[in-house]
């Protein structure tokens, strides 16, 4: 298990990345008049203490909260946070701190980049989701008229502090969102990773899950510094994401929400039976990924006449252009490529695999 912090940079910016990050990012945090949290009421309760504790001098004007959830990552919540910033006189000299999951850190991101046409941030990302993904890359955001990540811009913090002592604040739930996107970073090109975790549990991986989080961390850094705007290399961690986001945004509101990791586990089936119906890879290559997605996943439970409904949902995909889909397929496991075309029919029959073989 890697003890050590280790000081990385997207672009220009820091990225504190291990056990004792938290307490390494004094010097971050310092020169603003007044500081901000944003949290809900998860964070608050069981990440801020923390938080505090890990810097004991720091000085916080305010604390912000919201209330946790995809469904409040919204336009409305936003406008809420832009009000207690103003009620807080918050200025352009001053910080807001993002300690929370994708949630936080996309939306927080978003409205501290625009408030006052932009006051600093930085993302203290505590859920694995984030750690791995969300809050790294500069992506910010807010989901509009129920379509996710339709309103937000590419916007840099100030630093990112990764410290997997937020894990052990997760419930198995959260753990298993933030999973399907480790098992992304395998499946599109880091073999040692995948080697971690095949055939594996990802309840039986606690105790590796800080070094595999720094693997993927660097994955992403890596990705996003050579295509920060997603016009290439970095369409590739869309894998699974196409059909993923649309399952997600098809349950959401129902009895039965999907959440992110989940929803993008099946998509990942659904992207490996694409990848599978062309040259390159093999049964063997896409059984295991399937045996690994069902050993650590649910299956999602719809049927085949909600498939219409679903793929109006793709369609307004923003990977999606001029009414044709777009997948990062697998050419083999740990070798993935972007942007293949693929027919309606196709995606279609990619979901009607998943319905019908589990
Ligand atoms: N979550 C995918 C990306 O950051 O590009």
């Amino acid at each position: 298990m890697p003890k050590e912090v280790v000081l990385l940079h997207l672009k220009s910016v820091p990225h504190l990345q291990g056990h004792g990050a938290l307490e390494q990012s004094a010097a971050y945090f310092s020169g603003y008049t007044k500081i901000f949290v944003l949290v809900d009421e998860n964070t608050e309760k069981f990440c801020l203490p923390l938080f505090l504790k890990k810097l004991p001098h720091l000085t916080v004007t305010g604390i912000i909260r919201i209330k946790s959830g995809e469904e409040n990552k919204d336009i409305r919540t936003t406008s809420y946070i832009w009000q207690q910033l103003t009620r807080f006189l918050a200025e352009r000299g001053d910080l807001l701190i993002n300690l929370g999951g994708g949630v936080i850190t996309d939306m927080g991101g978003f409205a501290a980049a625009t408030f006052k046409r932009g006051i600093d941030f930085v993302q203290v990302p505590t859920t694995l989701l984030g750690q791995v993904d969300a809050a790294i890359g500069f992506k910010t955001g807010i989901d509009f008229e129920n379509y996710k990540n339709q309103v937000g811009l590419f916007a840099e913090p100030k630093a990112v502090m990764i410290d997997p002592v937020f894990l052990d604040t997760l419930n198995e739930e959260m753990l298993r969102s933030g999973f399907a996107e480790l098992l992304k970073y395998a499946f599109i090109g880091d073999i040692p990773l995948w080697e971690m975790m095949h055939m594996r549990h990802f309840n039986e991986m606690k105790e590796d899950m800080p070094a595999m989080i720094s693997l993927a961390v660097r994955d992403k850094i890596q990705i996003v510094e050579e295509d920060r705007y997603e016009t290439g290399l970095r369409k590739l961690l869309n894998f699974g994401h196409t059909v993923g986001h649309a399952l997600e945004t098809f349950f959401m509101g129902t009895d039965t929400p999907a959440s992110h990791g989940d929803a993008v586990a099946a998509g990942m089936i659904c992207a490996t039976w694409i990848s599978a119906q062309r040259p390159g890879l093999e049964c063997i290559a896409s059984d295991m990924i399937y045996r690994m997605i069902d050993r650590n996943f649910p299956r999602l439970v719809f049927s085949d006449k909600d498939i219409p409904a679903i793929m109006q949902l793709m369609q307004q995909d923003k990977k999606n252009r001029a009414g044709k889909f777009r997948f990062t397929l697998l050419h083999k496991l740990g070798k993935a490529v972007p942007d293949v075309e693929i027919p309606e029919k196709e995606v279609e029959k990619s979901l009607l695999f998943y319905l019908r073989n589990q």
